[in-house]
């Protein structure tokens, strides 16, 4: 049995069972939000002077007292205990000792329910501009790539299987613009994040004069939520974060499937410097992307935490039932997770570059300009689908001789169709290709240098 007197034991004869109390600590991982937790006794406490509940006095020694409180904690030397459960009644019990009765009227009008829902909140809103910082870092190392690669022509790809050739900055741009829907979304939540839950009290409000007003400005929210009983049992906004997270993850992991696959011998298409590969305890030559693999790899927990939080919210009844305590692992895990893949897939782009010449060797392979051939065709009259069948034929007879459709000769193309003139070899081969494109959007040079004048603005900005 814990022999520490609990905040709460007022009503209770006997102390807590040692087993119950280890188990329902949460000290053991809320004590990262000391931070938003103090911020919220200040706020909270400056409110209720002007509500008349405290003296300035006291005040001033509950914010002294929390200053002092926050010190130690930055320098490691508070002591956290279990037996105080959590961060709210470890930072309240320390409070208590230290300056007395000024500490024992902070709890007026407050309870822990709303107290963690403004936590969690405050802490929320900094890590979601962090994450949006993050993205906009990997955004801006995506682009140095693209601006160092503007001239590499890759095959691209459907169903993995070769289709037309594009430049290597428009693939890349592809990246940024998944990545920036993922700071939309972020941006969004945070709208629903930045309310405040605090005064709402257990789940009632409280008969006590407080402003809620105040709190919530002081704090920076936009605005206290209007219902009590939601404030403290709402928890959409961690199950948004987290979704947002488990896309951010899924992005993360096929940009990495990619960079993976792109690393191995048989697609040849970056080299890795070394400080971002790995090598193997048995077989020297070996040089992995094992960055990329572990981003990819810890999608899993990230898509883990969603599922998680999903479930232990569902079939709760309304206000704050003790499972909203499993909700912070989940949260803070899928944080962290994310912000430091973000991190490392930026490292890894500012070290790797396009291998050219292997890329080139190849580009001769797969027949990727047998579409621009049939637009050949249609600008020489012929319907697509006649123009297609053409094609078609054109690829099967460059195939049985294993040649490229610009190795074929005039006579070759001119049996398959008599519109087909000596102009066609200004439409084959890949560089002839690339720069055909025009469309809005398009991978060919002029749509492409667009979207970079676009992002280069773009990324110059906050
Ligand atoms: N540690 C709790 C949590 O994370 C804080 C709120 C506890 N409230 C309560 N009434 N037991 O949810």
């Amino acid at each position: 049995m814990s022999n520490q007197k609990k905040l709460w034991s007022g009503r209770f004869e006997k102390g807590l069972s040692g087993i119950v109390e280890q188990f329902s600590e949460s000290i053991s991982f809320d004590r990262r939000l000391y931070r938003q937790d103090i911020l919220g006794s200040k706020a909270h406490s400056n409110m209720l002077v002007e509500a008349g509940l405290m003296t300035a006095e006291e005040r001033d020694a509950v914010h002294a007292g929390l200053a002092e409180i926050q010190s130690e904690i930055e320098a490691g030397t508070f002591e956290f205990r279990q037996d105080r459960e959590d961060i709210h009644m470890n930072i309240e019990g320390a409070l208590i000792e230290r300056i007395g009765d000024p500490a024992r009227k902070l709890h007026t009008a407050r309870s822990r329910n709303d107290q963690i829902a403004t936590d969690v909140r405050l802490y929320m809103r900094e890590e979601i501009d962090a994450l949006i910082q993050r993205i906009r870092s990997l955004q801006r190392a995506l682009f140095d790539l693209a601006e160092k690669s503007r001239d590499v022509i890759l095959p691209g790809y459907t169903h993995l299987q070769r289709a037309q050739p594009i430049l290597a900055p428009h693939h890349l741009m592809a990246y940024m613009d998944q990545l920036d829907r993922d700071m939309e979304r972020l941006g969004d939540c945070r709208r629903r994040v930045n309310r405040s839950p605090l005064g709402a009290g257990a789940l009632a409000g409280t008969t006590l004069p407080v402003n809620r007003h105040q709190t919530s400005e002081e704090l920076g929210f936009d605005e206290p939520i209007q219902n009590s009983i939601d404030a403290v049992s709402d928890r959409d906004h961690i199950i948004e974060l987290i979704s947002a997270c488990a896309i951010i993850s899924m992005h993360l992991s096929r940009l990495a499937e990619e960079w993976v696959l792109w690393a191995s011998e048989e697609f040849g298409f970056i080299k890795m410097d070394d400080s971002v590969a790995t090598g193997s305890s048995i077989m020297p030559q070996k040089k992995n992307p094992d960055p990329m693999e572990l981003v990819r790899g810890k999608t899993g927990r990230v898509y883990g935490h969603l599922m998680s939080i999903l479930t232990v919210t569902k079939g709760l009844p309304q206000a704050y039932n003790r499972d909203f305590q499993e909700d912070k692992e989940p949260l803070f895990d899928a944080l962290d997770t994310v912000y430091a893949c973000l991190q490392v897939t930026e490292e890894f782009a500012r070290n790797i570059e396009f291998n050219r010449a292997r890329i080139e060797a190849s580009l001769g392979q797969g027949h990727l300009d047998a579409t621009t051939l049939a637009d050949y065709l249609v600008l020489k009259g012929l319907p697509f689908r006649s123009a297609h069948a053409v094609v078609g034929k054109l690829v099967h007879i460059a195939v049985n001789r294993s040649l490229p459709l610009d190795k074929l000769a005039l006579s070759q193309f001119q049996a398959e169709c008599n519109l087909i003139e000596q102009d066609v070899f200004d439409f084959l081969g890949v560089k002839n290709c690339v720069r055909r494109f025009q469309s809005y959007g398009s991978t060919g040079p002029g749509p492409v240098a667009d979207q970079m004048a676009a992002w280069k603005s773009r990324l110059t900005g906050p």
